[in-house]
């Protein structure tokens, strides 16, 4: 007879071998789509060539799921370093002696095969590395969130389109511009969460003034209002930073948009077409997020703040796993898993709001916040530095949310995403916020 404990160490196991399984289908999609000149060569040199992600994802699913947790031998020891994304620049791993793309192939089915058998006998408790599935579950967002490069290494690629889905759902029109948020405190980050990172630890007391907050991100026709009145020279809009930058590197518009004839059109996955109004804004970096807030009397969202609105729910003063409650996004609540090529019009997801009236908070677009990536309070390398430790510091911006491109194992209302404020290659968009002054709540 199976005991209770036992029969969720199975579901448990289950559930990790579902997750395994779709992660390496999404990466073979991702990695099928091409052919093999596209895959050894580098589109960007933001990015890496598609068979580096490939033959990276095996080895980080070596380092800790063979070698750590399963005790096993090597399936390869001779790779590590060519894998190792702090011993080469992206710029510089075309170069390298890496992988071809069979080799590639073979060598994550390899290590593949010898995790499921790792999985078989892991009691999956035990150790803070394996309990609760942790370890296959940060190796399991690990390859999502290279499945996530891969496709910003797709938008980057020139070419006929190779990737399909369907549109996403129809938006509508909601009944608030903007939600009003009250001062006091809330709990942010999380010490439950199974598979929640060590920077999204531990739960801690944060605390906000009160604030409004856009119930929706920006949209291209509110993005489009901006460049079109000549944001991008009009200096006291901008950050000095920012509007250094925007000279040097001759920033006009969000990436990959093109006006043709008055018109303001933009290249996706190869497909151009002209700019749906009511999509939220993509490819845009902090700084230009920045500016159009300032054009429109607002600010950037903190990142507690952009937590608090996601999470709080004022009845019960819990905070939530997602806007909507504790449940895993569905197809609902959220535009996630790359099950779209883009973001969903504001209102599409009425059902994935939260106790505030916040919209498409989770999916969409990644939202910049005007914070720095750096450890809560009592934060804990787990379990090892070169994920978030060493990129704490004000070099890097926090990102909220996930995408259309992110896995829904790969995100949840305490996931914390971080990126240079220049960057524009990610499926980064953004959400405004305000102060609330004591005239607003009279
Ligand atoms: C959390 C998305 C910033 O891609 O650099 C992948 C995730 N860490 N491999 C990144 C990650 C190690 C990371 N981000
Ligand atoms: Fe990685």
């Amino acid at each position: 007879m199976t005991s209770i404990e036992d029969r969720g160490v199975e579901q448990l196991r289950d559930h990790v071998a579902e997750q395994l399984t779709r992660a390496r289908a999404r990466s073979r999609q991702l990695t099928d789509a091409v052919d093999e000149h596209d895959l050894v060569r580098q589109h960007s040199k933001l990015m890496s060539p598609l068979v580096w992600d490939l033959a990276h994802i095996g080895n980080q699913e070596e380092l800790w799921l063979v070698r750590d947790v399963g005790g096993r031998e090597p399936v390869r020891s001779d790779i590590d370093e060519l894998y190792d994304a702090f011993k080469h620049a992206r710029a510089a791993r075309p170069e390298l002696p890496l992988l071809g793309p069979a080799e590639a192939r073979k060598y994550v089915g390899e290590v593949r095969d010898k995790v499921f058998d790792v999985l078989e006998t892991s009691p999956l408790e035990g150790s803070r590395l394996v309990d609760g599935g942790f370890a296959f579950g940060m190796i399991v967002q690990h390859e999502q969130q290279h499945d996530e490069t891969m496709l910003a290494t797709h938008q980057l690629r020139v070419g006929a389109p190779v990737l399909d889905a369907p549109p996403p759902p129809p938006g509508a029109p909601l009944p608030h511009a903007e939600a009003f948020v009250p001062a006091g405190p809330f709990t942010m980050g999380t010490s439950t969460e199974a598979w929640a990172l060590d920077n999204e630890r531990p739960a801690h007391h944060a605390s906000t003034e009160a604030y409004f907050i856009d119930t929706a991100p920006v949209t291209n026709a509110q993005y489009a209002a901006f460049v079109d009145a000549g944001g991008y020279s009009r200096p006291e809009l901008w950050s000095d930073a920012g509007y250094a930058h925007v000279r040097t590197a001759s920033l006009r518009a969000p990436r990959f948009w093109e006006k043709q004839d008055g018109q303001w059109f933009r290249t996706a996955f190869g497909v151009t077409a002209p700019i749906v109004p009511d999509e939220p804004v993509v490819h845009v970096c902090q700084y230009e997020a920045e500016a159009y807030a300032r054009w429109v009397g607002k600010r950037l969202p903190t990142e507690v703040e952009w937590e608090k609105a996601a999470r709080w729910d004022p009845d019960t003063g819990r905070s939530r796993r997602y806007p909507w409650g504790d449940g895993e996004p569905t197809e609902r609540h959220a535009n996630l898993g790359q099950r779209h090529l883009s973001p969903a019009p504001v209102g599409a997801y009425p059902e994935g709001a939260s106790p505030l009236g916040v919209h498409q908070l989770i999916g969409d677009v990644w939202e910049w916040t005007s914070s720095d990536f750096r450890g809560y309070t009592g934060f804990e390398v787990f379990p090892y530095a070169e994920y978030s430790q060493v990129f704490f510091g004000a070099d890097y911006k926090v990102l909220r949310g996930g995408s259309f491109g992110t896995d829904p194992s790969a995100v949840r209302a305490t996931f914390r995403n971080w990126d240079y404020p220049i960057r524009r290659q990610i499926f980064a968009g953004f959400r405004c916020a305000r102060d609330a002054h004591r005239a607003d709540l009279v």
